[in-house]
């Protein structure tokens, strides 16, 4: 994968912007001790295991591109992660994937039980919106929403269940990678752009440019799978063959997988010089995406 090596300034800028997501997801989070105890241990310990913070990054970047200071729309950034982390809870149970680990921990229903890692990742849901309604937006309301229903991540994740062990061509899995992980991505980077107030040409430009980073995310997750290992990746590494997963590795190869994902992000890189306003930082998520090692 290509070799990237990341600008010292917006590195450090982008390990503030994550140290204060991680701070806020903690603050908002329910108390542990508080009632009911094992449910708020549950999201706590899997929103708190780690994790790369994309999402609310994309969000918050995306609303900083008009000058705003990111910090204002930290809640509904953290909803974002929330999300998130409510999929990665739901998506590793048994009638899922059936993974034992992630971000470096035994999954939830591992942890605690089935029973609390359902309820948790719901709680995470409902919590989330109640966030993201309080930024008294309507409109990100339902582009997140849409995004994560029938019409986005969730159909992409029925598909993909759907697909283990099927005959599956590129175009079938396409669908199901823009859907189960692209939805959310591009619906990141709209909400940000959104409540800053970008709108028009500049906003379907960001849209576009989400969706190829976001169907790039997938593909990459799909390579790493097969290429990395578990320590690295802190979720089972080699899985995906295993359960006869839709990857990009399974039907077109690793070096044509490689070669996709690549053209997406340069597309995308591409998309961003239409924009009327400076989106360096976004150029560099970008290339983040694809030399990324878990
Ligand atoms: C993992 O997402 C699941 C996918 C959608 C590919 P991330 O790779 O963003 O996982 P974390 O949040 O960093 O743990
Ligand atoms: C996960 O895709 C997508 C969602 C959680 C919505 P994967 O099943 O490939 O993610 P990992 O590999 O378990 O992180
Ligand atoms: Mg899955
Ligand atoms: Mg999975
Ligand atoms: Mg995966």
């Amino acid at each position: 994968m290509a070799e990237f090596k990341l600008d010292p300034v917006w590195e450090k800028d982008i390990a503030e912007k994550r140290e204060l997501v991680n701070l806020w997801l903690e603050r908002l989070l329910p108390p542990e001790d508080s009632v009911p105890v094992q449910l708020h241990e549950a999201m706590r310990y899997s929103v708190m295991a780690g994790g790369k913070r994309f999402r609310p990054l994309l969000a918050l970047y995306a609303y900083g591109l008009s000058g705003n200071d990111p910090v204002d729309i930290i809640k509904p950034a953290c909803a974002l992660e929330y999300i998130h982390t409510y999929s990665l809870i739901h998506d590793d149970l048994p009638c899922m994937d059936d993974d034992d680990l992630r971000r470096g921990r035994p999954t939830v229903h591992k942890k605690f039980n089935e029973t609390i890692a359902v309820l948790a990742g719901d709680a995470l849901h409902a919590y989330a919106f109640e966030l993201l309604a309080s930024s008294g937006n309507s409109e990100i309301v339902s582009e997140v929403a849409r995004a994560i229903g029938t019409y986005g991540m969730l159909g992409g994740q029925i598909c993909d269940i759907l697909a283990e062990n099927k005959e599956i061509n590129i175009e079938e899995l396409k669908h199901i990678h823009t859907h189960k992980t692209g939805a959310l991505i591009r619906a990141s980077v709209r909400i940000g752009a959104i409540l800053g107030g970008i709108s028009g040409d500049d906003l379907e430009v960001l849209s576009g440019y989400g969706e190829k980073i976001g169907l790039a995310f997938q593909i990459v997750d799909d390579i790493l799978d097969e290429v990395s290992d578990t320590e690295t990746l802190g979720k089972t590494a080699g899985k995906d063959k295993e359960t006869g997963k839709a990857t990009y590795p399974r039907v077109v190869g690793l070096e044509k997988s490689r070669q996709i994902a690549e053209q997406l992000i340069a597309s995308a890189r591409d998309d961003l010089s239409r924009m009327n306003i400076p989106v360096e930082v976004f150029h560099i998520f970008a290339d983040l995406i694809i030399s990324r090692q878990y």
